[in-house]
């Protein structure tokens, strides 16, 4: 791999100790970094190296025997600092030197990968800043591309997502930007696509012949923690709902792309993310649910009163000749009873649930695919029950499991290598943005529930 260097703004925050960090240091590990690599964390506080380094290794987050002392050792070697505000432009410019520093040492042009790990309000200031000192060019022609990562939230809206695309755009081109929806990169969701297309059993029957319904469920035990300050502004619904929610529901829904190319896969995405609807009017009626568990708004950074949802639950509708009719529900909350991600599609058969073929993708805790069937009970009469069938990633003998890339782990390896399939593209980014926007139009008049913390359903 071309000598390559990683520039991550924001680099004394949160997620870069929680995932970059230790997502660089695995694939280090791993071999699976550019012999020659370099990371430069770039931030508002002043450090010399030394200080820098020993903020990393205290705050990154490894379990004790993870990795190997050397190989920490010699990673860290490869990390350096550079203070600056991100709204100033001298500091952009003592980073582009340090940058051609390494660059001279190296004695070649060498790749640039800017990582966004900061709030969204600094992106702006940032890209500005990238354009004005020319950062976001390439060195050289042939060698030394540049490309960006950017975090989710993409955006807050429609609008807000257009002039963000606007404006990365003067700096790079779609090939050149990698948005982040760490979701995708989830080995369970990945399977998901491989499952449906590899598998000539349920493909003839995926569609509103068979599947009488789907629901996409990412619960979360744990409440906004510390982060009511930025969650208040959001909301379940766009944190996680215009995301996350809506990737899972297109890996289950989207059609057979034409390859299995980063093009072709984003492409069919982005068509059947472009045709889903809410369910308005009778179709919707007492479908949707808002709540916000109780305490809510009393949490550090919160706004007294706040009317935000920590909760949700909609239906929804694929505009296709394939899903016509079949509905898509979507829930998601926190502070609930149980942590739970899956995807659960009822095939049609029997009135009750429990009476139906049910394929459930578990995207975590317990990773794996399940599906309920029925046998006949044995005995002189003829009775079914059900029973299940399992596959379980933790059932995969351990070396095979280390061997997994966790999800950054596998976003910062695709992007050092160029494959833009587990990032969101333009396409899907607006064509959430459009459902979104749909979604909270609907509810204008949906009155908010308050549950109790650990609730386990939501009326
Ligand atoms: C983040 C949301 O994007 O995803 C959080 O902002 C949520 O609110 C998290 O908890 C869930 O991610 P994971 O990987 O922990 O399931």
């Amino acid at each position: 791999m071309h000598p390559t260097i990683f520039v991550i703004f924001g680099v004394t925050g949160d997620l870069a100790a929680k995932k970059l960090i230790p997502a660089l240091l695995s694939l280090y590990a791993k071999k699976l970094l550019p012999q020659r690599f370099a990371v430069i964390g770039f931030s508002r506080r002043s450090f010399t190296r030394e200080e820098f380094r020993e903020l990393i290794r205290d705050r990154m987050n490894v379990k004790p025997g993870e990795f190997k002392e050397e190989d920490i050792k010699h990673f860290l070697d490869h990390m350096s600092y550079e203070q600056g505000m991100f709204d100033d432009r001298a500091g952009y410019a003592r980073l582009a030197e340090r940058i051609a520093e390494v660059d001279r040492r190296w004695g070649q042009c060498s790749n640039k990968l800017f990582h966004l790990s900061v709030p969204p309000s600094l992106y702006e200031g940032i890209l500005e800043n990238l354009e004005a000192s020319k950062l976001a060019e390439p060195c050289a022609d042939e060698t030394g591309w540049t490309r960006v990562l950017i975090e989710k939230p993409f955006g807050r809206d429609l609008a807000t997502a257009r002039a963000l695309d606007k404006l990365i755009g003067k700096l790079f081109d779609e090939k050149q930007i990698f948005r982040i929806d760490h979701y995708l990169a989830k080995e369970a969701l990945q399977n998901i696509i491989a499952f449906r297309f590899a598998n000539q059993l349920f493909e003839p029957t995926w569609d509103r012949q068979s599947i009488d319904k789907v629901h996409v469920k990412l619960l979360e035990t744990s409440d906004v923690t510390d982060r009511g300050d930025s969650y208040d502004s959001v909301g379940a619904l766009k944190d996680v709902g215009q995301n996350h929610m809506l990737m899972m529901l297109a890996a289950v829904a989207m059609n057979r792309p034409d390859s299995f190319s980063a093009e072709d896969i984003r492409a069919a995405r982005a068509k059947v993310l472009g045709r889903l609807r809410p369910a308005f009017g009778s179709a919707g009626k007492g479908c949707n649910t808002r709540g916000q568990y109780g305490g809510y708004a009393a949490e550090p950074g919160v706004a007294p009163g706040s009317e935000t949802e920590t909760y949700f639950r909609l239906k929804a509708f694929v505009s296709s000749s394939r899903w016509k009719g079949v509905p898509f529900y979507l829930e998601s909350g926190k502070a609930l009873a149980e942590s739970k991600t899956e995807i659960d599609v009822y095939f049609k058969g029997g009135k009750d649930d429990d009476k139906r073929n049910i394929l459930t993708f578990r995207i975590q805790p317990d990773e794996g695919i399940k599906i309920k069937f029925f046998v006949k009970t044995p005995g002189y009469e003829f009775k079914t029950e059900p029973k299940t069938l399992k596959f379980k990633y933790s059932d995969v003998p351990a070396a095979e499991w280390h061997a997994m890339p966790n999800d950054y782990e596998r976003l910062i390896h695709d992007a050092f290598i160029g494959d833009q399939t587990l990032f969101a593209s333009t396409e899907e980014i607006m064509a959430s943005w459009k459902f979104i926007e749909a979604v909270t139009k609907s509810w204008k008049k949906l009155p908010l529930v308050i549950y109790p913390k650990g609730a386990r359903e939501i009326r």
